[in-house]
């Protein structure tokens, strides 16, 4: 088959990628209602864990196995495990990250969707002086219209695929390097206004005074798979980033960055949202529509609040766009190195695809709300709990069982180049941290389900 692939202009380039994909509405929009949710600094505490012991040690395998193959992660399984003398059937891994992906976007693109009408909302001076009463009932009114959901959810797959189209040089490097430092800016802005006027001690006390009692199963659950969300672990769109990264870049050290960077910001957007809900007394088990409620009251009453909500969706946008594309291209990869179908085709292809899975989100959260797939839960919370907490994570641990025990150790050094400790340090976090972490909640999750 032939190859010609392309690669990141540099190192940097290849961060800001996998950063991109990594921060989005992951850390914006999940991370704080799962946070009330879940009760709190419990939940945090867990989160923080895992990104530790479980999202910096499969993040470093999951680039790792992208590079050393240079292929999209189906072949570049396939190929792995020709290297490692082991079953094809290690394809399917590969495989089934690229479903996840496609299943993730479903629901994504109508988040990315909400996004992009609240810049409208925020522009069109919408939140001035809006009551907490006020910003839920307009919410609410999003919600409650399909049209209006599908409108917006139609032009962020439009976004997508038309970046998804163009190919990775084009189209995601110039994305990525204004994005992540202007959200990082305007976030601060953000702190500093919910510091000012919010109650940041009650919501410092919520996030971060460590409370055991409130460490359930279920929010060990939701913290684990959260981890891997918030990383993009799981499905192969970290292993196709790596998969364009060139040899001479430190594997670790980019993935610390990335990784610090990420949980950093979620927790900041956390801190913001919080102090504004127990200043306002709003619910912080509110769920996915927390940040869509709290946030305009914020921006209706600061200073020049219209422009910096409106720049704040804007950026949010940006970097929910920046994921959504590496959630499909795992896919596009697969295919336009195997079939004749060019990159264009397959891109709007697949879009149509997924846009109709979104559409059938959109009216789960109206029409639909009542309709159950599985254990009570709707088609928008079904997708998110099984890519989540299922198939993410079991993509993950399978990675890890294939890198700690399937291929040659001697492989797996040439490409990490760690030095003997931090190499030992790597492997007992990949072969032993991380799997039973994961196997000891699907064991869990397994025996709920009895
Ligand atoms: N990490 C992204 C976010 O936090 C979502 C994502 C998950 C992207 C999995 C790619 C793969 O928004």
């Amino acid at each position: 088959m032939p190859q010609h692939r392309s690669h990141w202009n540099s190192r940097w380039t290849f961060m800001l990628a996998t950063a991109g994909s990594a921060i989005g509405l992951g850390n914006i929009w999940k991370l704080p209602y799962m946070i009330g949710v879940n009760g709190g600094s419990a939940f945090v505490l867990v989160f923080v864990a895992c990104i530790f012991f479980v999202g910096i040690p499969l993040m470093m395998t999951e680039i790792l196995l992208g590079r050393r193959t240079q292929k999209n992660p189906l072949d570049g399984m396939q190929a792995l495990a020709s290297e490692a003398q082991a079953s094809s059937a290690w394809k399917y891994l590969g495989g089934m990250g690229m479903v996840t992906g496609l299943l993730i976007l479903g629901f994504y693109s109508v988040i990315g969707g909400w996004v992009l009408a609240y810049i409208f909302e925020a522009g069109g001076g919408n939140f001035s002086q809006i009551t907490a009463a006020q910003s839920t009932t307009n919410f609410k009114a999003l919600l409650a219209s399909p049209l209006k959901l599908t409108f917006w959810h139609t032009i962020f797959m439009v976004m997508t695929m038309a970046v998804v189209a163009k190919g990775v040089n084009s189209g995601l490097e110039k994305a990525n390097n204004i994005l992540i430092p202007s959200l990082f800016a305007i976030l601060l802005v953000l702190l500093g206004y919910s510091m000012s006027v919010g109650d940041m001690h009650a919501a410092a006390q919520f996030m971060f005074k460590p409370d055991f009692s409130k460490i359930t199963p279920v929010a060990v659950l939701s913290a684990l798979g959260h981890a891997f969300f918030s990383l993009s672990l799981g499905m192969g769109a970290v292993m196709v980033y790596g998969s364009y990264l060139q040899r001479n870049v430190s594997i670790a050290r980019t993935t610390i960055y990335i990784a610090l960077a990420d949980t950093m910001l979620g927790l900041l957007v956390g801190l913001a949202i919080y102090s504004l809900v127990f200043a306002n007394h709003l619910a912080p088990n509110a769920g996915p529509g927390l940040i869509f409620q709290t946030l305009p009251i914020a921006f209706g009453h600061m200073p020049s609040g219209n422009f910096i909500g409106t720049l704040f969706f804007l950026l949010v946008a940006f970097a929910a766009w920046t994921s959504s594309i590496s959630l499909v291209e795992p896919a596009i990869a697969w295919i336009t190195e195997n079939t004749k179908i060019k990159r264009y085709s397959a891109a709007w292809g697949l879009g149509l695809i997924v846009w109709l899975l979104g559409v059938a989100v959109v009216l789960s959260f109206n029409e639909w709300k009542e309709i159950k797939i599985i254990f009570g839960l709707n088609i928008f919370e079904t997708l998110d709990k099984l890519t989540s907490t299922i198939l993410l994570p079991l993509g993950g641990l399978l990675m890890a069982i294939f890198a700690g025990y399937v291929m040659k150790k001697n492989h797996v050094q040439e490409e990490l180049d760690l030095n003997n400790q931090h190499f030992k340090l790597w492997q007992f976090t990949n072969n032993y941290i991380a799997p039973i972490a994961i196997a000891a909640v699907f064991l869990f999750l397994f025996g709920l389900v009895k």
